[in-house]
């Protein structure tokens, strides 16, 4: 039997209702007040209902519209089926910047992706506090309100604005900010937003000039890596590698080399 394979324009389709809902579901839960629900990886990882109910939200959601998909999402892990039959998978972070969600900054978004055998095709994610909500389909381009997004043209690393972030893990950290000590004194200047998704968005337009971080989940990038390849970053890991824990770069393609290489001598995807 010859599987149906929806095309990634029907998948965004969905995600993009969906993550829609979501962000409501955030949006109203924060009016009503968070709290801290439990830690994770440390004691500065935190988890609010939120995050949860969310994530329930669209379990729930794509339950429905697609029972026969696959679901990897950041609260609840893998589920069943771990393995579509279908070939769909859906990758989730409910809320990306769940500390500026807790302290009521408007820098939060739902990130939801779609792989079909393993490669995302389509992904979408949306500030829940602002709206601003940014989509990208393999091959299709990335968009954000009916704007076709180009990331920067700067090639100059002594101009470029570098957003980063940092993981959990004290250690990490310690070497993370080494790393961007190093590097503040050749770039324009830092950003350290708070959501790796909305990071990757506003590169791929042009709102800062590149992002690299490591220690990224596959929720944190799926759906904003694919925004910011469509729109003309490369996106990667480091000496050859494909973007993933070690490290995430997007960079324009003519700030690549110079940020690259930089990052490698700074060794940037190693320490804990
Ligand atoms: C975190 C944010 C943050 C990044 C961390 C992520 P969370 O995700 O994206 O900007 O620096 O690496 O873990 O915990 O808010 O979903
Ligand atoms: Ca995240
Ligand atoms: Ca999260």
């Amino acid at each position: 039997m010859t599987r149906y394979a929806p095309t990634p324009e029907e998948l965004l389709e969905i995600a993009t209702g969906v993550a829609r809902d979501a962000a409501a579901t955030a949006y109203r839960m924060r009016a009503e007040g968070v709290a801290v629900a439990a830690t994770k990886s440390t004691v500065t990882d935190v988890v609010t209902a939120a995050d949860r109910a969310v994530e329930r939200q669209v379990l729930e959601a794509l339950a429905k519209l697609r029972p026969d998909d696959a679901v990897l999402g950041e609260e609840y892990g893998a589920g069943e089926p771990t393995a579509a039959a279908s070939g769909v998978r859906w990758v989730l972070d409910p809320i990306d910047g769940t500390v500026n969600y807790l302290y009521g900054l408007p820098h939060c978004a739902v990130s939801l992706a779609a792989e079909v055998d393993g490669e995302v095709v389509a992904g979408v994610v949306r500030n829940l506090v602002t709206g601003e909500e940014w989509t990208a389909t393999a091959g299709g381009g990335a968009w954000r309100d009916g704007q076709r997004l180009r990331c920067s043209d700067e090639s100059d690393l002594g101009q470029a604005l570098v957003a980063t972030g940092f993981g959990y893990d004290a250690a990490r950290r310690a070497h993370q900010a080494r790393v961007v000590a190093e590097l503040i004194p050749h770039v324009r200047d830092i950003r350290r937003f708070g959501a790796a998704a909305l990071d990757l968005c506003l590169a791929a337009e042009g709102r800062v000039d590149a992002y690299y971080e490591k220690g990224l989940a596959a929720w944190d990038q799926a759906a904003g890596g694919l925004v910011a390849a469509e729109a003309g970053l490369r996106v990667t890991g480091l000496r050859g590698r494909p973007a993933g824990p070690d490290l995430v770069l997007a960079a324009p393609p003519a700030l690549f080399q110079a940020l690259h290489d930089r990052l490698a001598d700074l060794d940037a995807s190693g320490g804990p």
